[in-house]
């Protein structure tokens, strides 16, 4: 029998009900700081925000945790993983000193260069001036960042070299994302096919996940602005057994390493954004120092194994290495009209409760909802996130479509064709779409 934990999970986004849901069905108390309403029918829930730490101490100090779990990248950053190791507290996120790979960018991209792990050729700017000759060192239209955390709105992949000028003029001119933009990567622009991976660390020792595949773009057939990711899938198969094998030799390990070498181990989930070249060679695009949204939904919905027993190893150091087996899984996500420009609250969404009871292979994680009676209102641009598992990509999505089909939420917005890439990979049919037209 495995131990039951006291578990803390910080954050309350799609990423945080998923974890709250897995902790709480493999048998685990949990509690959410501040949670969601969807995360309280699963939790515990205090009312106190990611970024008070000293709050979000003394509550896991007095209620006695096992583990804080940290969901979101900014705590991370600020240092809550830090706070709360010096209170004894067995803490899964890493250092804020670690946290640098996702925080900054431009350091992430140093330390690359530094261990020799593959990644676009760039040049890191801090000047208007310095931006527009750096230009010129690029043969192709190239990817401007804001080294910054910008809400995944800072990465603009320029088509053209006026829009690469424009993107560096609202970064280090008009101050777009503040702070954030105050140093900007220019980077080569990497073709190939995206892949999210994720591994559980104490800093030595990984434990894997399937790779995931997810859609940043608002449209159909990757059209249209980037977002925080309008659906996943997983296992992605442009990550054969030869990419996977790659990714952590050339990759993976020698980033735990280095962090090791430079006195910052990482503890807690190292996800690495990838491109999988046409000869199977992968690029960093970024790190992030947390699990990914809207992946964490499928990932965790698909599991086959329990998860906590890892994160408790890994938080307290000695992590056994080895990989997570999981079912086929995807997750849909319905967003709310407007975004990723702006979101529309407060519209309801109907048909909820049917889509909730009863299934073990069908779950809806709320990523921005809140409920008001009986009823489950939007609260922001991601709404929620369908996620469903089976034997194969093509039943869970057809799962996950039809799940979605039971839906209603005026305007919202969804895309059509997640995982349909694997699908064509894989000689598939494409899945009927029971849910064209508008919500
Ligand atoms: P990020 O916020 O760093 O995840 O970037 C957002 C998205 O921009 C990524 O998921 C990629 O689709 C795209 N992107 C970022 N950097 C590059 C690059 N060097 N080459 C091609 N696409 C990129
Ligand atoms: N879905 C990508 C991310 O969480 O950054």
């Amino acid at each position: 029998m495995q131990r039951k934990h006291k578990i803390l999970v910080v954050g309350g986004g799609g990423r945080e009900h998923a974890l709250a849901w897995r902790c709480a069905t493999e048998g685990h108390e949990v509690l959410a700081a501040p949670g969601s309403d969807a995360i309280a029918t699963v939790a515990r829930r205090f009312d106190i925000g990611v970024r008070d730490h000293e709050e979000l101490v003394r509550l896991a100090v007095r209620e006695g945790v096992d583990l804080v779990l940290i969901g979101p990248e900014q705590p991370l950053v600020e240092g809550l993983a830090d706070r709360c190791r010096l209170a004894g507290l067995a803490t899964f996120g890493p250092s804020a000193a670690a946290a640098e790979l996702e925080g900054s960018k431009a350091a992430a991209k140093a330390f690359m260069a530094r261990h020799h792990i593959p990644t676009a050729a760039y040049r890191t700017v801090g000047t208007l001036d310095e931006g527009l000759v750096a230009l010129q060192a690029f043969e192709r239209p190239p990817v401007i960042k804001a080294s910054g955390l910008a809400a995944g709105k800072g990465v603009v992949v320029c088509g053209s070299f006026a829009e690469a000028e424009t993107a560096l003029r609202e970064c280090l001119a008009d101050h777009r994302f503040g702070a954030a933009g105050d140093t900007v990567v220019v980077e080569e622009r990497l073709e190939g096919e995206e892949v999210s991976f994720f591994v559980v660390t104490d800093g030595r020792a990984a434990v894997t996940f399937p790779p995931v595949q997810d859609h940043k773009r608002l449209g159909d057939g990757d059209t249209g602005p980037n977002t925080g990711g309008m659906g996943a899938y997983l296992p992605a198969p442009v990550c054969s057994p030869q990419v996977h094998a790659r990714i952590m030799e050339k990759i993976v390990e020698p980033t735990l390493s280095g962090l090791r070498l430079e006195g910052r181990p990482f503890c807690g989930v190292l996800f690495v954004g990838l491109m999988v070249d046409a000869s199977g060679e992968p690029f960093v695009i970024e790190y992030n120092v947390r699990f990914g949204d809207p992946e964490a939904q499928a990932l965790l919905l698909g599991l086959d194994e329990p998860l906590v027993p890892h994160l408790i190893a890994a938080a307290n150091g000695g992590l056994t290495p080895g990989s997570l087996r999981a079912h086929a899984s995807a997750v849909v996500v319905l967003a709310s009209a407007g975004y990723p420009a702006s979101s529309t609250t407060g519209v309801p969404i109907e048909g909820l409760g049917e889509a909730q009871t009863g299934r073990d292979d069908v779950v809806v994680f709320h990523a921005g909802t809140r409920r008001e009676n009986a009823t489950w209102l939007t609260a922001g641009g991601r709404v929620l996130g369908v996620a469903a598992k089976a034997q194969s990509i093509q039943i869970a999505l057809s799962r996950a479509y039809e799940g979605l089909a039971g839906l209603t939420l005026d305007g919202g917005q969804w895309r059509r064709d997640v995982g349909a890439q694997a699908l064509q990979r894989l000689g598939e049919s494409p899945i009927n779409l029971h849910t064209s037209g508008q919500k």
